[in-house]
């Protein structure tokens, strides 16, 4: 099974280097304009297989799509990040050129890729590339809610004082600060309501936490965020490659679903090798239907700066 990543920076290379060491696919090849820089990470990472002990095959390139043919996964990263104060809109402009471009590339070499759209604003991103193409929907997945939802975990394990891994929770919406909702009347401490351990103003903390989440650490760090975004990923391309049939939230195209249209957005999916395999309606009671409806005209105005 061969992955393309495509931009080899702090999303891309963490994401490489996760598919290699849990053994995700067999190969994985980045791309990136740097001269040199691609080539460099992927020898960077094969260094480690004899240490962190795995089989994958890496290698880079700077711009030779060639070297991508045959891919089953094409994971698109290139673009630039948010710096500190710039919002994930701003990003837009430059973003989506380099990803249109990215695209029409990929699919010459790679015609029956599954799309897997990480730049920002992704939920744009991921409709300019559906739209740009012209892909069936299931091809074509934006990567944002099961970041979140991993940060939405961290957060409730930590306000409930347990082991992230016997948390369960989802954030759905637009993949945005102001955009994405976290479903705390979901979410639950194996099986059991977080409600039944947390009072609502916690609650209403960590939905607070989880939404700056990504701001917090563009912060802290300077930048924005790799370690967690790139695992997202290769969670992702985990589930499409081997069939996993995961319950993912991610973007996609929405037909009527969530009582949206002709827009890609955060919902529960499920994941496997091809793709969406199925978009899963969770029951939203008023309030959590009126904040989906919210979240969507937040993302279809930005899809209306990217045609503009
Ligand atoms: P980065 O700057 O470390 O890496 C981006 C790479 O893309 C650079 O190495 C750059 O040279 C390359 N690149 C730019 N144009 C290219 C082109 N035309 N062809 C090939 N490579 C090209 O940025 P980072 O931190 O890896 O973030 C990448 C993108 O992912 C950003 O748009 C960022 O906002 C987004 N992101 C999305 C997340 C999500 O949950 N959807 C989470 C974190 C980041």
């Amino acid at each position: 099974m061969k992955v393309t990543i495509v931009g080899a920076g702090n999303v891309g290379a963490t994401c490489a280097d996760v598919i290699s060491y849990r053994g995700i696919a067999s190969e994985v090849v980045l791309v990136d304009i740097k001269e040199g820089f691609a080539e460099g990470k992927a020898m960077d990472i094969m260094q480690c297989a004899t240490t962190t002990v795995f089989n994958t095959q890496l290698s880079g390139t700077t711009g030779d799509y060639s070297k991508t043919a045959g891919s089953d996964v094409v994971v698109i990263t290139s673009g630039i990040p948010r710096k500190p104060g710039m919002t994930r809109e701003e990003l837009i402009g430059i973003n989506a050129g380099i990803v249109k471009s990215v695209a029409d590339n990929v699919l010459t070499h790679s015609p029956n890729a599954i799309i897997v759209v990480v730049s920002n604003p992704m939920d744009t991103m991921t409709y300019l590339t559906l739209k740009a193409t012209g892909l069936p929907k299931n091809r074509v997945i934006g990567m944002g809610g099961a970041l979140d939802s991993s940060r939405f975990k961290y957060f409730l394990s930590k306000a409930l004082d347990k082991p992230a891994n016997d948390v369960q929770g989802m954030v759905i919406g637009g993949h945005g600060d102001t955009t994405m909702i976290p479903l705390t009347r979901l979410a639950s401490y194996n099986g059991v309501p977080v409600s039944n351990f947390l009072s609502q103003a916690e609650l209403d903390k960590v939905a607070a936490d989880t939404m700056v989440g990504g701001a917090t650490l563009t912060g802290l760090l300077g930048t924005s965020a790799w370690y967690a975004p790139g695992a997202s990923v290769a969670y992702l391309v985990d589930s499409i490659l081997n069939d996993q049939k995961r319950m993912i939230p991610c973007s996609v195209l929405l037909e009527g679903e969530y009582g949206q249209e002709d827009i890609c957005m955060g919902v529960p999916c499920i994941i496997g090798k091809n793709g969406v395999e199925k978009i899963v309606d969770v029951q939203l009671n008023d309030a959590e239907k009126a904040l989906f409806a919210k979240s969507a005209e937040a993302v279809r105005n930005m899809n209306a700066d990217l045609k503009s």
